[in-house]
């Protein structure tokens, strides 16, 4: 599944152009992708709906909370997660990691305002994104900046509670929805913590299951499909057997490979098609020697 994929608006030259969403919070249409960041339903509503709430980090009480943020972008599912945690009177210490490419999203984030009190974490979260970092007692946020594929393997073990998985599509951006980019999540994961990613395509859900992970369905928001939940342990409700039987069954589950972290994402796209194809032609052998032997 792509993410708003219809082909933008129509002033769009070859930089990110500034939209509108349902909710009146902004995302920015990437050309180069010909993707919209955030739905557009509602941006600021879909990092609140359909990461921080689902990802469980607002109901645990340890003195700190470390999250990884997996495609900072706008910073929203920070700032929401920020957000949301003022709200419940959080007192403990937050880290967040966020991974994010491109460093040139300076001019949109100075032009974005919400007019509440979301301004001035905002402004904070603005001034980690130009610095590259943000220190203080109750908040530290560190943005890396460069392909994520190069940082996460130097994150240490069982460090976060929780990942928001928010590249953009699969098929545009393969890269990031990997078996071998899925297994680093899998690592840096404590025990307690939940994955949460907007996508429910069955190449994301197929690696997401050969890591490990146990899955299940993530809310659907705007009348978008339903994304995804992912965790070590049984902390999420599990997708059913019969879904599960039809995710193996389903070819498409086949997923993107990127052993060393590093391959081109044409190529990555480019493998899968081949893997595809051989397992359509073995199924299909299977199937007529079978009915030969019935
Ligand atoms: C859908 S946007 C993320 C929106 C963001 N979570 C927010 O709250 O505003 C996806 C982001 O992933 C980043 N991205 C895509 N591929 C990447 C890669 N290989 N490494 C790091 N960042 C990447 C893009 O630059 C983009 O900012």
């Amino acid at each position: 599944m792509q993410r708003n994929n219809n082909h933008g608006p129509a002033s769009a030259g070859d930089g990110p152009v500034p939209v509108a969403t349902g909710d009146g919070s902004c995302t920015l249409f990437l050309p180069q992708y010909g993707e919209h960041m955030h739905s557009l339903s509602g941006a600021y509503e879909e990092a609140l709906l359909k990461h921080v709430r689902p990802s469980g980090i607002l109901e645990r009480e340890t003195d700190s909370l470390s999250v990884l943020d997996v495609g900072f972008g706008l910073g929203y599912n920070v700032l929401a997660l920020i957000a949301s945690l003022l709200e419940v009177g959080y007192k403990g210490k937050l880290s967040v990691v966020s991974l994010e490419r491109d460093r040139k999203l300076l001019p949109f984030l100075e032009q974005i305002v919400f007019s509440d009190q979301r301004d001035e974490i905002y402004s904070v979260i603005r001034s980690a994104y130009s610095k590259g970092c943000l220190r203080s007692n109750s908040l530290s946020l560190d943005i890396l900046f460069g392909d994520a594929r190069s940082f996460v393997r130097s994150l240490p073990d069982g460090a976060y509670d929780a990942i928001f998985f928010d590249p953009f599509s699969p098929a545009r951006n393969p890269e990031l929805w990997s078996f071998h980019f899925f297994r680093e999540m899998f690592r840096l994961m404590n025990e307690s913590a939940i994955l949460t990613t907007y996508s429910s395509a069955p190449q994301v859900r197929g690696a997401l299951t050969a890591v490990g992970f146990i899955i299940g369905r993530g809310p659907a928001v705007g009348g978008k499909r339903e994304g995804t939940l992912a965790s070590k342990t049984d902390l999420i409700a599990p997708l059913s057997k019969i879904d599960m039987a039809a995710l193996t069954d389903n070819i498409r589950s086949v997923p993107y490979r990127d052993e060393h972290l590093s391959e081109d994402p044409g190529l990555i796209l480019e493998r899968r098609k081949r893997e595809i194809r051989a397992l359509r032609e073995q199924r299909s052998k299977m199937h007529h020697s079978g009915t030969v032997t019935d």
